[in-house]
């Protein structure tokens, strides 16, 4: 039904757009036309050092190889602050509005310069030098942009690692990507509490014995353990350097960060993005699909340790000039009118944040809405997971008085930024649709054999040439980096996402067709989950998969089976859902456990993963064919103590 409920452009978004519906055509055309042509164009948003004279060099077969722009030099702070210095020393380019309503603060480009440049010089009196890598471990406060920035400054290549991750998973990525140099605040402050850190690192760190620095951002003025000859306060540092500190010139494919995600099988990737053709597209997307004008007030509502907040809080607002609302808290806290009030109190014009936080908000009713005017609001944004029709229908109404438009924007860590995505002045919208690529983007829909579909169908979402946003590899594995996004479909980049074309040639994201499950927006390995189960001692084996949660778009379902003698008990159930968070981090935890005296498996002793996501998903009165079950009866007693949610 909401296929035939079509939303056209707002009269006043089309007035005031950079495309309107014949451009996007237009551009569209030319941009598969003369692809390279296209993005050489495009190329020129950012400022050069040594300009480029190639554009494109890709090849999708064999080892695969991506490059962008590769004999051109640059550097992307610079692009992200230096070249705006003329006109906008005083312009705002980060709104920071802390946890506790009562603090904000406005920094301009003009103090981002200083800020960045005296990070910059704390890294290199640290030793850090261009190439090496720094693991950023932050709140949401200005500081994990200073970083990040300071960072691509000098050439260094950061890894920002969600600050709900447990010291474990800390460790784990320092160690994968060798960084030498942690940066990290006392403790975090979300929704009145407070996260320990430092804490955190510093059990990270005893499983990382090459780390030879932690500078260390006071935030709370908690009281933190501090390691002589290895931990120092940024303060401090910062007071002892300059604020000046050259750019250094990075070639175009030379690293710019890392970022882990987790895949389908095994440990988190470690997704390398590089400087050139990352910005350009960090930079062309942010103006485009957001269609920012000068002087909107951009807020998106990411955190810095995903991609989004990479893509889309820092580098392609700051590559464009723009004001960037960076929020420290939650929707709920103080209450659940935050996001509304804040709104309100910096005069946000662009909006962008996860569906799993509207259906969140939606359940509190419109009360929490209606206190607040969201007369400043011209463009909402939804990003992270399909977003069902009630929640867009939802943020249209009550968000965005029927007056905004909705760009549901389809992307991956992997793709850098947005590769499907109505544009607001040019693309009627259908609730739950991400509608149609962007332009220089080329999808295809393929079966299971690789066959490429055409018109109306549905299938696997693949990608059938390059643009500039792609990452790299993966980094450390380039192996695994072909293996998993171009062995499927050979010739083609496989995204992971099932996706359904209709006859309009709009484009609806069913979901992960892998092992990934996507929690609140946030991507897990049913893999990773599994092995943090088993890693318990009363646990013998773990299957998890992802069954439909009203909030959380999909919750983890664990199967568990206990060592013989070990009694299931509500504790121990409790126990293993603490463990998981510990091992991992709360974004993890199990949602559901059943106890399962035993796994369906083939006699080749495969685990039937198809039959167990139909029993979470409380369709197991389709279990498909189970004949190749060893034993059959193992299914009837998991149908039979199957959770209630
Ligand atoms: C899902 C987040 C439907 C998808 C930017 C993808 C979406 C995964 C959408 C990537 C959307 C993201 N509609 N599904 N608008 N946006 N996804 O790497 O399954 O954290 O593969 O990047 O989220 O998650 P990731």
């Amino acid at each position: 039904m909401s296929d035939q409920q079509v939303f056209d452009v707002p009269a006043s978004s089309a007035a005031r757009a950079l495309v309107n519906a014949a451009q996007y055509d237009a551009m569209y055309k030319k941009s598969v036309e003369d692809n390279a042509g296209f993005w050489g164009e495009q190329g020129r948003r950012v400022d050069w050092i040594k300009p480029y004279t190639q554009v494109k060099d890709v090849d999708y077969t064999g080892a695969v190889r991506i490059r962008w722009y590769h004999d051109g030099t640059l550097n992307v702070a610079a692009n992200c602050i230096d070249r705006h210095l003329a006109k906008r020393a005083k312009q705002t380019a980060i709104i920071w509005e802390g946890d506790d309503p009562s603090e904000s603060k406005h920094i301009t480009y003009g103090e981002l310069a200083e800020h960045v440049g005296r990070m910059s010089n704390v890294l290199k009196a640290k030793g850090v030098k261009k190439g090496d890598r720094v693991t950023i471990y932050m709140p949401m406060i200005p500081e994990a942009a200073y970083a990040m920035l300071a960072c691509a400054r000098i050439g260094a290549v950061h890894s920002v690692v969600f600050g709900g991750f447990s010291p474990d998973s800390l460790a784990g990525r320092i160690v994968d990507c060798d960084s030498r140099v942690v940066i990290t605040a006392d403790e975090g402050l979300r929704g009145g509490k407070k996260v320990p850190l430092k804490a955190n690192v510093d059990a990270a760190l005893k499983q990382c014995p090459d780390v030879s620095a932690c500078i260390v951002v006071k935030r709370t003025g908690g009281n933190v353990e501090m390691k002589s000859g290895r931990d120092v306060w940024y303060h401090e540092e910062a007071a002892k350097v300059s604020p000046d500190c050259p750019a250094e010139a990075m070639n175009a494919e030379d690293p710019l960060f890392i970022l882990y995600t987790s895949g389908s099988t095994g440990k988190p990737k470690g997704v390398l993005h590089t400087s050139g053709g990352y910005l350009v597209y960090a930079s062309f997307t942010h103006q485009y699909v957001f269609d920012y004008h000068e002087g909107d007030i951009y807020w998106c509502t990411a955190d810095v340790g995903w991609v989004t907040g990479h893509s889309y809080i820092v580098y392609g607002p700051l590559a464009n000039g723009a004001t960037t609302l960076m929020f420290e808290g939650v929707p709920n806290y103080p209450d659940s009118s935050r996001f509304w009030q804040v709104c309100d109190k910096h005069k946000v014009n662009i909006f962008y944040t996860a569906p799993t936080a509207i259906r969140a908000l939606m359940r509190e009713g419109e009360a929490p809405v209606q206190k607040c005017k969201l007369d400043s609001l011209r463009l909402l944004g939804s990003v992270g997971e399909p977003i069902n029709p009630e929640a867009w229908l939802w943020y249209h109404r009550v968000i965005g008085k029927n007056r905004c438009p909705i760009v549901d924007t389809w992307w991956q860590t992997e793709t850098g930024g947005i590769l499907i995505s109505p544009l607001p002045g040019a693309t009627k919208t259908k609730p739950g649709s991400a509608t149609k690529p962007l332009p220089g983007v080329m999808p295809q829909i393929v079966d299971a054999n690789g066959n490429v579909l055409e018109g109306a169908c549905e299938g696997n979402l693949c990608i059938a040439d390059s643009w500039p946003g792609q990452m790299r590899t993966v980094y450390g594995d380039h192996k695994r980096f072909a293996e998993t996004y171009f062995s499927a479909y050979p010739g083609k980049y496989f995204t992971g996402d099932g996706c359904r074309r209709d006859a309009d040639g709009y484009y609806w994201i069913t979901g992960r067709v892998d092992d990934v499950i996507n929690v609140s927006g946030h991507r897990m390995g049913t893999a990773e989950v599994e092995s943090a189960l088993v890693a318990h001692p009363q646990v013998a084996e773990a299957a998890v998969v992802g069954y439909p949660h009203d909030i959380k778009g999909q919750g983890i379902y664990a199967y568990v089976t206990l060592k013989t003698g070990v009694t299931a008990t509500e504790e121990l159930r409790k126990e293993l859902v603490l463990w998981v968070r510990k091992e991992i981090g709360p974004i993890a935890a199990p949602d559901l456990i059943q106890w399962a005296p035993g796994l369906p498996k083939t006699r080749s002793g495969k685990i039937m993963r198809r039959i167990l996501r139909k029993i979470a998903e409380n369709e197991y009165g389709a279990l498909g064919d189970t004949s190749t079950l060893a034993d059959p009866n193992v299914v009837t007693d998991l149908v039979d103590n199957r959770m209630n949610r």
